[in-house]
């Protein structure tokens, strides 16, 4: 069946008229980056132009992309369009690092909502369907993401937002809600306070789940669909590529076809940033071809995963990656949001009361991923109502700083366990890591 979201011309398109397509758009997306002042300084040491682009294999010609450039280029530096045609502006955490900021032009977000669309109908869900959001809104992009995408799919959409699991609850079952979007650890979150309150998942009329966000096994997709009684499919996105709709599981559930309309997909070896050998284990590294306001080149993701073999049954053509295996940084994923160490260590030099070893355990508590930070203090005290003071005010800072509330545990001097010498920092318990 055609459809507005099913284009199979785009989709199961022969891969030489892709690598076709993407040399063509890669050529524009560097034209309109030389207008960027920071990739135009670069294109220009390195002699490029779109002229030296003939294959896509000739991507090996451009510069990577970190993180790192767009923190040391915050907020604006990597604009390619005048600020006046960015409509939207998105961000990560982070008060005291510079966070990092993506434009959006409207084309950008009239492309996000298309291809985050394609994906819902990819997956069957159609005009008919009632999708519940459970991301944050703001500055997530799997708020808005999945919004837009959802009007434009033309489905009822329910933009409930983050937490206030009663509420979602209450929605699921007077709204008639269809398909659920939410991250694996909270869908099963979900699903424990439902039953709590004498709701059995497997009895509304959810269908479908949209999971990504974060990390999950195949045995934890299973166990979400068996609470569910519904089919959950793999979902990836990431803000700097737009948000969700990057790649996403057709119904043969066996990896997410990643749009490569939309971007040129390299896995490399994280050390050597060679390609490594087809379906190996490497780092995604990505490049846009359909963005304007802020395209990015050869952009290092830090995700590992691998190309899966074969074709889809399904028909589509585009690339499939296996689930995520984990991170070539140290960035941790919790209740959804990205957080690195270095975020939480640098609010806790800010105390003079506290020592400089500290131990961040991530572990499940009736069903909710929780942060707990052990620190040590610099001097032992035993006024205790000063203490609980000093912890409230560290973990209120650090709510500002990472967007969750973590637990603050203030412990004596050589408390924190020391492994060869060396600090431990981070002990990841949670049930579904
Ligand atoms: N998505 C939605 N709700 C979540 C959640 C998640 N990833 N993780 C936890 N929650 C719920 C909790 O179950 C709790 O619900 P309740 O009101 O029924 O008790 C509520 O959010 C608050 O959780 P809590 O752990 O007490 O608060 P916190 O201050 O540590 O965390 C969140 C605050 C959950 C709001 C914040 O971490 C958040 O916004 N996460 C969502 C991030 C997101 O949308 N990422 C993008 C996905 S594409
Ligand atoms: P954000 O920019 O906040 O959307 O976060 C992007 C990051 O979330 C990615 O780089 C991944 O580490 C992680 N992520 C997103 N989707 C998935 C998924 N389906 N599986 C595993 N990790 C994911
Ligand atoms: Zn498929």
């Amino acid at each position: 069946m055609n459809s507005q979201f099913w284009d199979p011309e785009i989709e199961t398109m022969p891969g030489k008229q892709l690598e076709k397509l993407q040399v063509e758009r890669l050529k524009k997306t560097i034209e309109l980056a030389m207008n960027s002042s920071f990739y135009a300084p670069k294109f220009k040491e390195l002699g490029i132009t779109p002229d030296c682009i003939k294959t896509v294999d000739d991507i090996h010609r451009l510069p990577f992309t970190t993180k790192q450039d767009l923190r040391d280029n915050y907020p604006f530096g990597l604009a390619s369009v005048p600020l006046e045609k960015v409509v939207r502006v998105h961000s990560s955490s982070g008060t005291t690092g510079k966070p990092t900021v993506i434009l959006h032009s409207q084309k950008d977000i009239d492309q996000w909502a298309d291809t985050m669309a394609r994906s819902m109908y990819c997956i069957g869900l159609r005009n008919t369907d009632v999708i519940q959001n459970t991301s944050g809104y703001g500055m997530f992009t799997g708020g808005l993401g999945i919004q837009y995408a959802a009007e434009r799919l033309g489905a009822m959409s329910i933009p409930a937002g983050a937490g206030n699991s009663l509420r979602h609850l209450k929605f699921i079952e007077d709204f008639g809600t269809t398909a659920l979007h939410c991250i694996p650890s909270y869908a099963t979150r979900l699903a424990a306070v439902m039953k709590e309150n004498g709701v059995d998942p497997r009895d509304t009329k959810i269908h479908t789940l949209i999971i990504g966000a974060e990390p999950h096994s195949e045995a934890q997709r299973k166990r979400i669909e068996e609470l569910w009684g519904a089919k959950a499919y793999n979902n990836f996105g990431m803000s700097e590529m737009c948000g969700p709709g990057v790649a996403i599981e057709c119904q043969e559930q066996n990896g997410m076809h990643i749009w490569e309309d939309n971007y040129i997909v390299e896995i490399l070896n994280p050390d050597t940033l060679e390609n490594v050998p087809d379906g190996e284990l490497g780092e995604l590294v990505l490049t846009t071809l359909n963005r304007e306001a802020m395209p990015l080149f050869r952009y290092r993701t830090h995700d590992l995963t691998r190309f899966l073999p074969s074709d889809c049954p399904c028909g589509r053509t585009h690339k499939r990656l296996d689930r995520f295996q984990g991170r070539s940084d140290d960035m941790m994923i919790v209740k959804g949001v990205n957080i690195y160490p270095i975020q939480i260590e640098k609010v806790l030099m800010q105390y003079p009361e506290l020592a400089s070893d500290y131990l961040i355990t991530l572990e499940t508590i009736e069903d909710n991923d929780e942060m707990l930070i052990e620190v040590e203090l610099a001097n032992a005290t035993d006024d205790f109502a000063a203490l609980q003071n000093l912890s409230k005010s560290i973990s209120r800072r650090l709510k500002d700083e990472i967007l969750l509330t973590p637990n603050v545990k203030l412990v004596g001097k050589g408390v924190i366990p020391q492994s060869d010498g060396k600090a431990v920092r981070v002990k990841d318990l949670r049930h579904n890591h």
